[in-house]
């Protein structure tokens, strides 16, 4: 059975560095926490059942590792609380607990999700350079257009011009699949084909980047329906951008989508391109989301 991204992308992060302990996946789970930081969002904090404790008290769960350090511990979403037995909890954001957290006399951090196969534990000095980096590093709305190759981009998602099957082809999806080796395919293959304009998400496995988002586009007919393929291509972009803002995702890169294989005329794909992802960032103001638009020849970066 194959593992698929939830939203919880601390979750997430733990499973991949838990299955590989490289540096660029501890990166990317600090880089989890950072972003949940940034949203604001919140977490469960599990409440010991303690009989003396004062008034308008409460006693945290706490757990003291091998080498004697205590650490409390916090569940990054309702479905990371459910792997392990019931308990009272508080939900707060995760920001006011690491502030809280280095209050604390006599604890040394805290654990992500104790219950998972791959509990991670984030010392007081780091909680103290996650809550610094947070704050420096609020993520901004921006388009930017960028000549290169989307495999090498350490991004949140790049996106993938697929073909509904998901089971890989030439062009760009040729390239991801080479670039993120076999385990992308065994995902794909779990996820049944995807419908043009739609969108479904896998993990990046070898790529830089954390995620692919996997898009169909329209093939062009020049007697066909124009109107009905420009709508399928901006629902491409659209349905990208929606993912990736579920799965609390900042950075994403596009390919020119469709304008390969599938033969869409390049400067109307680029406008089309342009006008959703602007229409996009307009519609979520404060979100934060870098999008990217990556050419592979001069005929495309001219075009956009
Ligand atoms: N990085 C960025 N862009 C790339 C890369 C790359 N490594 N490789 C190709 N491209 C560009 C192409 O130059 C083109 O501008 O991606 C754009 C889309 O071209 P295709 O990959 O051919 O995709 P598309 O036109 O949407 O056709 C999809 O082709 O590969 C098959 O399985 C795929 O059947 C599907 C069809």
């Amino acid at each position: 059975m194959c593992l698929h991204p939830s939203t919880d992308i601390i979750a997430n992060a733990q499973a991949l560095f838990a299955k590989n302990q490289s540096e660029a996946n501890l990166v990317k789970l600090l880089h989890a926490i950072s972003i949940m930081l940034q949203e604001g969002a919140n977490v469960l904090i599990p409440i010991a059942e303690g009989k003396n404790v004062p008034e308008g008290q409460i006693l945290l769960q706490t757990q003291t590792t091998d080498s004697g350090l205590e650490y409390v511990t916090a569940f990054s979403s309702k479905e990371e609380y459910a792997k392990g037995p019931a308990c009272s909890t508080l939900e707060r954001p995760l920001v006011n607990y690491f502030e809280a957290i280095l209050q604390m006399q006599g604890i040394a951090g805290i654990i992500f999700n104790p219950t998972s196969d791959s509990p991670f534990n984030v010392q007081a000095k780091m909680i103290k350079e996650l809550l610094e980096d947070a704050k420096k590093n609020a993520q901004k709305n921006a388009v930017s257009i960028w000549r290169g190759d989307i495999t090498t981009l350490d991004c949140d998602a790049i996106v993938n011009a697929a073909n509904s099957t998901l089971l890989g082809g030439g062009g760009v999806d040729g390239a991801i699949h080479r670039a993120a080796g076999s385990e992308l395919l065994h995902e794909c293959a779990d996820l049944h084909g995807c419908t043009t304009g739609a969108a479904k998400i896998t993990f990046g496995y070898s790529l830089p980047a954390s995620y692919v988002i996997h898009t169909v586009g329209p093939i062009y007919n020049a007697d066909g329906d124009i109107a009905a393929q420009r709508l399928e291509l901006a629902n491409c972009y659209q349905s990208s951008l929606d993912l990736a803002y579920k799965h609390h995702l900042h950075s994403i890169a596009f390919p020119a989508i469709s304008t390969g294989a599938y033969g869409y005329p390049v400067e109307e794909a680029a406008r089309i391109a342009l006008l959703t992802c602007t229409a996009w960032l307009n519609a979520h103001p404060d979100y934060g989301m870098n999008i990217i638009l990556t050419c592979f020849n001069s005929a495309v970066l001219n075009a956009y």
